[in-house]
């Protein structure tokens, strides 16, 4: 096969590389495409643009394929501890016990957060959005240690990403837990990763805390679900704001920022907020198949439909069989459960999807788990950022340390010609 594509523009005939990845996935080199012929590709919402080369996740739309760093989703989600899957795919290999180990008490040791953070939370409306306050706060963490990173050496950066491994999980806790009226902790030292956040979350100041393994399990679960997604919304938000070389919490604050819309990982609060007032409406799924067909009504069926998944997405199969698991074993009968099953059976069935290949995506099913543990609708989101920010690490490190040309796409200019400037009296 002929390693180079060829383009015809009006009588010129252009010969473009052809760049093969290591699944044999195809691409066309664009990079030297105006310099030789003066014409840019046009490509809103990147549908069919690589901006990278990346060797951290790879997925396969029309399979329904993830892997990290080579391992398949389903492992991971069923063998895998979250602080071994962030290595993982921050450094590309599991980690042995000694690096786990060792990672996992240098997070210990930075999970303190000045006490002026708490300050700033507090003068946050009570009602304000999880997401806009842990994407602010993230950010004011840059002005309590205002050190930039040196990227050329990989000690600054680990002790970069040990720092905002270790005071993420606080600001989640700590907006969780005000937004409860509940007094802000630390963590514990004695716990592993997961069992230290929901620990930070849930213990209460009049109780003993008692671990419960479902709710640990689970949260493990979702966490590594979350873990990446390659070149996602958030995940290109982060890496186009670090290539201009705005340090990490910077960058992982607009990726959080990102996430935050309702078709990427706020579609979790919205699947639920759906379901409810399906519920509320009477359980009636046809009337909401119906609005999610109909072009003049803004409805869209939450969690449904992926810009890559085009066949089944692996994590929703993962997420459902869970969401079984987790609310059996808390003893939980939701109607909503059934509700998401009975539109997802529906949907399956019916030539709208079919024909537009939309199927579950990993929302759909996760925010029953989470409302089964207990944890506000407005939170889910927060829990996907916790989940994505190795994930977003992976990236900054993979993107930096490639050295990385600034992100800066060109357009197509559809706006006046050169006019004249009229005086404001004459207009
Ligand atoms: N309900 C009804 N119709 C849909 C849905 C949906 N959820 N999703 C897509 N469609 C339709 C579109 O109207 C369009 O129809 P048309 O061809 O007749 O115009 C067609 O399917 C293609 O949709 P696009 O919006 O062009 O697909 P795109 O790849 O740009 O969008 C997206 C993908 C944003 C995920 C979309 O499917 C959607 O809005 N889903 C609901 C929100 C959601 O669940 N987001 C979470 C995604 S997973 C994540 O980010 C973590």
């Amino acid at each position: 096969m002929s390693d180079k594509a060829k383009l015809k523009i009006k009588d010129k005939e252009i010969e473009l590389d052809l760049i093969v990845g290591s699944e044999n996935e195809l691409g066309i080199d664009i990079s030297a495409l105006r310099a030789n012929s003066n014409v840019i590709t046009l490509d809103p919402g990147y549908k069919n643009t690589g901006s990278c080369q990346s060797s951290i996740t790879f997925l396969d739309g029309e399979k329904g394929i993830l892997r990290y760093r080579g391992y398949s989703i389903e492992e991971l989600a069923e063998k895998a501890d979250f602080l071994e899957v962030a290595f993982l795919l921050i450094y590309g290999e599991l980690p042995n016990k000694k690096q786990l180990d060792k990672l996992l008490s240098d997070i210990n040791e930075n999970s303190l957060i000045d006490e002026d953070i708490k300050k700033i939370l507090e003068n946050f409306p009570k009602s304000a959005h999880p997401m806009g306050i842990l994407s602010s706060l993230t950010s004011a963490l840059i002005a309590f240690d205002p050190l930039a990173v040196d990227v050329n050496s990989e000690d600054d950066m680990y002790d970069a990403f040990v720092n905002i491994l270790a005071k993420i999980p606080i600001l989640v806790a700590w907006v969780y837990r005000r937004r409860r009226g509940l007094p802000l902790d630390y963590g514990d030292y004695s716990l592993g990763y997961v069992e230290n956040i929901t620990k930070m979350m849930f213990q209460l100041p009049n109780s003993e805390y008692v671990q419960n393994d479902t709710l640990v399990n689970a949260i493990n679960k979702l966490l590594i679900l979350h873990g990446d997604h390659e070149q996602n919304c958030s995940t290109s938000t982060v890496r186009i704001v670090g290539s201009s070389h705005a340090g990490l919490f910077a960058s992982i604050s607009a990726g959080i920022s990102a996430l935050w819309g309702r078709l990427h990982g706020g579609a979790n609060q919205a699947v639920l907020e759906m379901l409810e007032a399906i519920e509320n409406d009477g359980g009636d799924t046809k009337k909401y198949m119906a609005k999610a067909k109909d072009k003049s009504d803004p409805f869209r069926l939450m969690g449904f439909g992926h810009r890559v998944y085009k066949n089944f997405d692996p994590r929703a199969k993962i997420i459902k069989v869970a969401a079984d698991k987790v609310l059996d074993e808390l003893g939980i009968d939701d109607p909503i459960l059934e509700i998401a099953k009975g539109l997802e059976k529906e949907a399956l069935e019916d030539q709208y999807f079919v024909d537009r290949k939309l199927y579950p995506n990993v929302d759909f099913y996760s925010g029953i788990i989470y409302k089964a543990l207990k944890i506000p609708n407005e939170m889910f989101t927060v829990m996907f950022a916790l989940g994505r920010l190795p994930g977003w690490i992976a990236h900054w490190r993979e993107m930096r340390k490639n050295k990385e040309p600034i992100g800066r796409p060109r357009q197509i200019y559809t706006g006046e010609n050169l006019r004249n400037f009229t005086n404001i009296e004459s207009r």
